[in-house]
């Protein structure tokens, strides 16, 4: 297995940043990695595997081996005549996942279209959008303990899946390496177009009974519109997530600000719209340099060319400090900080 020396990752992250590995290496089965890790006898906190790098934020050079994986392959391991069960490697494209289900009518996975990142990727951080989560359809997750290098397989309730969290953000962080995914695929679909922006675009377009083919392609086009396209101005989605409060505190807030944006979330919880908070503050379309708040979504920071992680960092202060003066709300970056 080739590993680089002295890599730029700036084409393997969709900020841009640009910042150099100190060794990288490509693996496509678990004989390369174990290859890699042989070469380079290296502990595990000067190991780091990346995804599509869609959900990181790179603040200096990395001091250790990065890997990525190249496992490919969609694969069907069962079949009913209501499920399909897709055993799909790590290292496949995410939408490129989505379509195929798409084309093949497998539905569960359509909402989710067009999120950047790979399959490997998407369980760590319970990706979600448009009214559905990865864990909707997961079924589990064949893993690789870097210590060890044994294999492990975990069911959905091992993996511990909550709003943009999971056991691979927590106890599992810089430990393993996800081989492959799972999914548990409706042969007989079920649209879901409860999420508001859904049912309007439908509407315009007069569907009155969609398909999951016109739901992904709703979300498509809604996204497009709402989301930059990290190929042209580089971002990784939203940067915080969205703050969960209890209602007494919404309630509150309500009184004061009667425009606020919040989601029921559960027992006497409310999720307050992050976007809606910093638009507040008067940071939508701000830039400060290079560093940038969107100009359509206030959650999305950009780097409009030569931002360094660390201005990205510090315009995130900035937005923290001003949601917290004026609403006593904390916001938490969802994304990853190296
Ligand atoms: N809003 C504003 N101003 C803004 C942005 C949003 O007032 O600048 C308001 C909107 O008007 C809307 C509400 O906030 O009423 C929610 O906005 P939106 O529907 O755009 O969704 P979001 O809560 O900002 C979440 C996810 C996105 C996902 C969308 C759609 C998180 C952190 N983000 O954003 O995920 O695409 O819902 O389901 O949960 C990502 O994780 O990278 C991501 C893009």
């Amino acid at each position: 297995m080739q590993i680089i020396e002295n890599f730029s990752l700036q084409s393997y992250n969709t900020f841009g940043i640009e910042v150099k590995a100190k060794c990288f290496a490509l693996f496509r089965n678990i004989k390369d990695l174990s290859q890699i890790l042989e070469q380079k006898k290296i502990s595990l906190d000067q190991l780091f595997v990346l995804g599509g790098g869609s959900n990181i934020l790179f603040t200096q050079d990395y001091n250790g081996l990065m890997l990525k994986s190249a496992i490919n392959g969609i694969e069907i391991i069962e079949e009913t005549n209501e499920y399909v069960y897709v055993k799909v490697g790590g290292g496949e494209i995410w939408h490129n996942f989505v379509l195929h289900c798409v084309n093949q009518n497998w539905g569960g996975v359509e909402n989710l279209s067009l999120i950047p990142g790979t399959v490997g990727a998407a369980p760590i951080q319970n990706i979600g959008a448009y009214g559905a989560e990865l864990k909707d359809t997961f079924y589990e997750v064949e893993i690789l303990h870097l210590d060890s290098l044994i294999k492990q397989t975990l069911s959905k309730e091992a993996c511990k899946f909550a709003y943009r969290d999971s056991i691979f953000k927590q106890e599992y962080k810089g430990k393993i390496v996800i081989l492959s995914v799972t999914f548990k695929l409706n042969k007989i679909p079920i649209v879901n177009t409860s999420y508001g922006d859904i049912n309007k675009e439908l509407e315009s377009q007069k569907i009155s009974s969609p398909t999951i083919q016109d739901v992904s392609r709703a979300v498509c086009k809604i996204r497009s519109s709402k989301l930059p396209d990290p190929n042209e101005l580089g971002n990784a989605g939203s940067f915080f997530k969205n703050p969960i409060v209890s209602d007494s505190q919404f309630e509150t807030l309500k009184a004061k600000y009667p425009t606020i944006v919040g989601y029921k979330s559960g027992n006497n919880l409310t999720k307050l719209a992050a976007g809606w908070l910093i638009e507040q503050c008067g940071w939508k379309g701000k830039r400060i340099g290079d560093a940038g708040v969107h100009k359509n979504q206030a959650l999305v920071l950009v780097n409009y060319g030569k931002a360094k992680g660390s201005e990205i960092i510090d315009l995130a202060h900035k937005i923290q400090d001003s949601v917290k003066e004026k609403f006593s709300v904390d916001i938490e970056p969802e994304i990853n900080i190296l």
